[in-house]
């Protein structure tokens, strides 16, 4: 973890502000095609949450970016707009806080502090919420819940599950809103993995025999996962042929109150034809840690995944008087699980390197049983952490998994330790190269010196290179390269262009079919002339990430002028290092990096052998006498005529700069609809605001 979290509060800050960052970088990705950062910068993000997720397993959130499926809000799906929101409910850890909670119900309603509290408790069911709309009893729509007030319009996959009452038994309100949870069993989960599995290596043979692929085939790692991309299927056949349960728990909006207690809502749940699940009970606000101590004991037990136990207010009126504060409702609560833990040996460390030179240590263990999944390795994040933990070689320690978390090592359990262990010392080389590795004095990162002459680096380089947002070159993931580089054909990225004179040896490899190659090569050949930005993006220099490819390369505008720009860089107060410090978005420290990247002969050599075989188009610049010349913007909310993305294409032509964040650097916030806290920190900071109104005529349109 970079930037060490030690408090809770901290911990939770930084998880809700990741998952709100992370969650536009998927929209962006997803939805709008247009990510606004590398993908390794991205999984850097993830890898935090993952990280401060691990510590603070407690603290996952319900809109965690770990819960979510890779699969993005499908552009297939129809908006929904909910009745009344979907809320989410607070989480509390301990009996402590469950009384806590007690009391301020009590506190609320004004009653005095050994008042009776009822509630029904509920299995939080680990799937995902829908919404289902009855129109005189009949089934009329159903929606995910997407960011609470509209979801996805899932109508024609929800028919297709049995559990889902077409009709509603017996008299029913005219409109009514019914919530619950569709769920994956976790018996009809490992099948289903186990089929899924099974798809992907029929396809992966297909791919070897150069056949026809079909779709990709999605192996979903956790029973929720499997459940949200069922129901997510465009095709309603996929999503009838997927074991999907449902329980119903909630009420949304309603033409008439179907009941005055929840429990006696969850009876009439079931006379209409829903499953409730069946452990639902009513206790006493005494009664409640017991029930939560049995269901935490049960759970195992149990055919689909629970993370925690709902409480809810049985008294319907109650309920009312009580109402929500911010998303969730002041009369329930989620009283989550501890993170599953299990104890094990340590083996060993070992230390991966990874594109940048950044030595990562993992645990090697004895594998071991975590709820329901085997683990042998876990993350130690880094060396202080290490030496936090104290951790040894032969030790016991105890492991955790949160959900999707990666297993993480907690704790030494020092009674057990061995003797005559030691201390575990950072490594003072390169454990692929040999190189030194040294940890600059305030980074918590060790890296390796190694540049290009580390394997290890090399080719996490060259993945990096082929990758889809780099060259994109089909074919060239992982594997393929790593078969390439240990035999010597590939080296360096230049070496990739040279592949096509190695065509009879590649045709001798086994499993390498003329198909295979020839796309292959043909994938290859594709690539010779790619825009600027990706090339710089591709070469992998440390904080080059997409968008600042995109401005050297919209500075530079092409390959020659950059390169020349860089080597003249190189002199301190040489006109060409200032004019470097005046692109807008690239500070001191990228500078530095792209100073002593061209610094290093083997770089440039490698640089110069691969300009031989690709020659990158040429970039647009923008208008430099266009009326937003040399200013940044920032776009926020909802535009009218246009997507933010267009918008944003349109200030560039212009002369723009577009930015991500507000900071004291924003020449002008252009706000569309609903802006939010980017309008709120704008103002703080003098920014000028544009309506689109206002923007428009700026931009003539
Ligand atoms: S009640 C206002 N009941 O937990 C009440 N939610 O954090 C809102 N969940 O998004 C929900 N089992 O996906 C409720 N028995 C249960 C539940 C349950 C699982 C999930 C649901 C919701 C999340 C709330």
């Amino acid at each position: 973890m970079s930037g060490s979290v030690e408090t809770e509060a901290e911990a939770a800050a930084e998880l809700a502000a990741l998952a709100a960052e992370i969650a536009r970088h998927d929209d962006a990705y997803h939805r709008r095609d247009a990510p606004e950062i590398s993908d390794a910068e991205y999984d850097a993000l993830v890898a935090r949450n993952r990280a401060i997720e691990a510590r603070f397993p407690a603290l996952v959130r319900d809109d965690s970016p770990s819960r979510r499926v890779g699969a993005a809000l499908a552009p297939g799906f129809a908006k929904l707009r909910h009745g009344v929101p979907m809320l989410s409910l607070d989480n509390v850890f301990s009996a402590e806080d469950f009384a806590e909670f007690c009391a301020r119900i009590r506190r609320f309603l004004a009653l005095p502090g050994d008042a009776p509290l009822t509630f029904v408790a509920e299995p939080k069911i680990d799937g995902l919420s829908i919404n289902l709309t009855y129109e005189d009893g009949v089934f009329l729509r159903g929606a995910t819940r997407g960011d609470g007030t509209e979801g996805e319009d899932v109508t024609a996959n929800l028919r297709t599950l049995k559990s889902l009452p077409q009709r509603l038994a017996g008299p029913a309100p005219r409109h009514i809103e019914i919530r619950g949870e569709v769920f994956m069993s976790k018996a009809d989960f490992l099948a289903f993995r186990t089929a899924q599995e099974k798809a992907a290596e029929d396809r992966e043979a297909r791919r070897e025999a150069g056949g026809k692929l079909g779709d990709a085939i999605v192996v979903p790692v956790n029973p929720r996962n499997a459940a949200a991309g069922s129901l997510r299927q465009l095709d309603p056949t996929v999503t009838a042929s997927r074991p999907l349960g449902l329980f119903a728990y909630a009420l949304g909006a309603a033409s008439e109150a179907p009941a005055d207690s929840h429990h006696a809502y969850l009876e009439r749940l079931r006379a209409w034809g829903f499953d409730v699940n069946p452990l639902s009970t009513l206790v006493t606000a005494e009664a409640a840690p017991d029930f939560h101590a049995r269901m935490a004991a049960d759970r195992a037990t149990l055919d689909y995944d629970i993370d925690g136990v709902v409480y809810k207010l049985d008294d319907i009126a109650l309920q009312a008087r009580l109402g929500f504060v911010g998303r969730a409702p002041r009369w329930a609560v989620a009283w989550k699980f501890p993170a599953e833990q299990a104890t094990t040996t340590l083996l060993d460390i070992q230390i991966q390197v990874g594109r940048t030179g950044a030595l990562t240590p993992r645990a090697v263990m004895a594998p071991v049983n975590v709820g329901g999944v085997l683990v042998r390795h876990a993350t130690l994040h880094n060396e202080d952490e290490i030496a936090r933990l104290d951790v040894r070689i032969g030790d016991t320690v105890v492991i955790q998994r949160a959900g999707d978390v990666i297993p993480q090592v907690v704790q030494v359990v020092l009674d057990k330790r061995p003797p005559g262990t030691v201390p575990w010392q950072p490594p003072q080389t390169c454990p692929a190269c040999g190189s030194h590795a040294i940890r600059p004095p305030d980074e918590v990162v060790r890296r390796c010196t190694g540049g290009l002459i580390c394997p290890a680096q090399a080719l996490e380089r060259l993945i990096h290179f082929c990758s889809r947002r780099a060259m994109d070159i089909e074919g060239l993931g992982g594997e393929n390269l790593e078969r390439l580089f240990t035999t010597g054909l590939v080296r360096t990225p230049a070496d990739i262009f040279r592949l096509r004179e190695h065509r009879a040896t590649l045709l001798s490899w086994d499993g390498w079919g003329e198909r295979k190659v020839d796309n292959l090569l043909a994938a290859i050949e594709a690539r010779r002339r790619p825009p600027l930005e990706r090339f710089l993006f591709a070469l992998g220099i440390r904080r080059i990430g997409e968008q600042n490819a995109k401005l050297l390369a919209r500075h530079y505008h092409s390959l020659a002028a950059w390169r020349a720009g860089m080597l003249d860089a190189r002199i301190i107060g040489s006109e060409a290092r200032e004019a470097l410090g005046t692109i807008q978005g690239i500070g001191p420290a990228i500078a530095e990096e792209l100073v002593e990247f061209f610094a290093e002969a083997h770089n440039l050599a490698a640089l110069d052998d691969l300009a031989a075989q690709v020659t990158p188009a040429e970039a647009e610049t923008g208008d430099a006498s266009g009326p937003f010349a040399g200013k940044t913007l920032v776009f926020t909310g909802t535009l009218s005529g246009m997507a933010r993305d267009e918008a944003g294409a349109i200030a560039e032509r212009l002369g723009a700069k577009v930015a991500k964040s507000v900071s004291a650097k924003t020449d002008y916030l252009v706000a569309g609809a609903d802006a939010g806290s980017k309008a709120t920190k704008a103002a703080a900071l003098g920014v000028t605001v544009l309506d689109e109104a206002a923007f428009r005529l700026m931009a003539g349109l």
